[in-house]
């Protein structure tokens, strides 16, 4: 049987993983600034992560949820802890778009509306209202298509309170990333998530912090969100948390309460899930990771406007747009196979991603920043 043909690739295979590191079957290595979109956080084939799901497979791999697992509750207080959301609830799930579904569909429950206002240039996910609230038409199947979701343009604030002052009591949730991922790095200004929160509170919209990508510390605090002071009622949060094992989980306000049946999930929050998230929770505390992401990024961040022909540096931590006066396709190819160093891409063409692990060294930093004058020059 020959594979669905859906990912253009590239004629790499990677066989080691270690650290920020890579290698191919012929043993070429390369430095890894995209941890595979955002995944990888506290690095490939870390001990700690190794040693837990090691030991955890050998005990028990997966149970469902018709037992205690009590793991979940661990994991919920560390990341609680992490977040500085103790009081928050915890349920976990496979992957962002289930994530950011649960949260959508959480928000309807609990407001009893229909309506999703998303922004223009969004990623949420490919599954059914996830897809329906991401901007990208070629990935809406015409059964995702759907009148209950609204887009607004990033940071336009009239627009939103415009829209909020129309329709606000069939408003049941806003939904939006603290800085677009795929979308090429777009940041939502402080005052923006602000003006949500105070229309989410006037017309009793639930307020949704899509931190798939821009979570798990990555930007120099736990949740982008919080650079502008304020609490989410629900965080959603994938890819990072887990380093490379399918997990995801939604962070919820108090206010929001549950249902049996309410949600649920055969896979979400398995004994191995728990495991790797665990271990990730365990060496971001350990190592500090979050004011580590937060210094390197303020390093590459500075050195990265110091380079010519670049037309703009976008980020915070390590979660980083480099927009070229150009098509950046040929430059990341130029990257990836003579400099051995992967990037990202983005919706827009012409910036690539940086989201390197979160314990990324300088020195791998200023390998990066070399390679990046050298092709500029
Ligand atoms: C911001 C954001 N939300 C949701 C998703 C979907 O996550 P997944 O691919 O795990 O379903 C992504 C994936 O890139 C993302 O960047």
């Amino acid at each position: 049987m020959k594979l669905f043909d859906v990912y253009p690739l590239y004629d790499i295979e990677i066989v080691k993983a270690l650290g920020s590191s890579v290698w191919d079957e012929k043993g070429q290595e390369y430095l890894d600034f995209y941890g595979g979109h955002a995944v990888i956080s506290i690095g490939h084939t870390h001990p700690h992560y190794v040693e837990r799901l090691t030991d955890q497979i050998r005990k028990v791999g997966f149970y469902s949820n018709s037992v205690k697992i009590s793991a979940q509750k661990e994991l919920a207080d560390k990341i609680g802890k992490l977040s500085g959301h103790d009081d928050y609830q915890f349920f976990m799930c496979n992957s962002g778009a289930e994530a950011n579904e649960n949260a959508m569909k959480l928000a309807s429950f609990h407001t009893g509306r229909k309506k999703i206002v998303a922004m223009h240039g969004s990623f949420h996910g490919r599954t059914s209202l996830a897809v329906a609230a991401t901007d990208n038409p070629n990935i809406v199947a015409p059964v995702n298509r759907t009148d209950n979701v609204i887009f607004v343009t990033l940071n336009d604030e009239q627009e939103l309170e415009n829209l909020f002052a129309k329709e606000g009591d069939e408003i049941a949730a806003v939904i939006l990333e603290g800085i677009q991922g795929v979308g090429g790095i777009r940041i939502a200004s402080d005052d923006y998530l602000r003006r949500i929160r105070t229309l989410c509170d006037k017309y009793g919209a639930v307020y949704i912090a899509d931190s798939v990508q821009c979570g798990c510390g990555r930007t120099g605090k736990y949740y982008s969100h919080d650079w502008a002071g304020m609490n989410a009622d629900i965080y959603t949060m994938a890819k990072g948390i887990g380093n490379g094992f399918p997990v995801a989980a939604i962070s919820i306000a108090p206010h929001i309460a549950p249902k049996y049946g309410m949600l649920g999930t055969t896979f979400g929050g398995n004994h191995l899930a728990c495991a790797a998230a665990l271990a990730v929770a365990e060496v971001m505390a350990e190592d500090n990771l979050v004011e580590h992401a937060r210094q390197t990024g303020d390093y590459l961040l500075a050195e990265l406007r110091k380079l010519p022909k670049i037309k703009e540096v976008r980020g915070k931590g390590l979660m980083i747009g480099v927009e070229l006066n150009e098509e950046s396709a040929p430059f990341r190819k130029k990257l990836l196979f003579d400099e051995h160093i992967f990037v990202g891409s983005s919706s827009d063409k012409n910036t690539f991603r940086l989201l390197p692990a979160l314990n990324i060294s300088r020195e791998n930093c200023d390998k990066l920043l070399a390679s990046l004058r050298k092709l500029l020059a």
